[in-house]
């Protein structure tokens, strides 16, 4: 399927979450074409990445799961390697492969972000992209210990690997 019709698409399906979808699509481009990795896949995965955004009771954790459901049931994405980019941009795991790193550091440092330190996090990025999901992995569970929430296990796990220079 090509991307324009991907766009009309998800547009229609998840409006509110549209900009940031682009801007994220738009990001992963740059780093697929910086990295060397599949630039089509990159524009897919960045762009459908909260697809499982649409329904309420799909807290921020458990969206990426949803959407890579949603990315195969409803957008028909069958590639593998687009869904677990999906599937694995909010928690990161070990051993990302490229593809899923893209879009872990692509949602984070897209250009309608504003946060501290992101345009320190937007040049690491495109420097050494395990340090920058560190880095970004690391100030998620600060805030998270600062806002006394729940800290997620399988972002801990993601930031042991890339914190070590995995
Ligand atoms: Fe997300
Ligand atoms: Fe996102």
């Amino acid at each position: 399927m090509d991307i324009d019709e991907l766009e009309k698409m998800l547009e229609a399906f998840n409006p509110k979450q549209y900009g940031h979808c682009v801007r994220t699509m738009e990001e992963a481009e740059k780093l697929a074409v910086h990295y060397g990795a599949d630039v089509q896949k990159a524009k897919i995965a960045g762009l459908l990445h909260d697809c499982g955004k649409k329904l309420k009771e799909h807290d921020n954790l458990t969206h990426s799961k949803t959407g890579a459901e949603v990315a195969k049931e409803v957008f028909n994405i069958q590639d593998e390697e687009i869904l677990n980019a999906i599937r694995y941009h909010t928690t990161g795991r070990e051993n990302m492969s490229m593809l899923e790193k893209i879009i872990f550091i692509a949602d984070k440092i897209e250009l309608g972000r504003q946060y501290e330190g992101v345009d320190k996090l937007r040049k690491k990025a495109y420097l050494n992209i395990d340090e920058a999901i560190a880095i970004s992995l690391e100030s998620t569970v600060e805030y998270v210990k600062m806002k006394n929430l729940e800290l997620d296990k399988d972002s801990l796990i993601t930031l042991k690997f890339y914190k070590e220079g995995k």
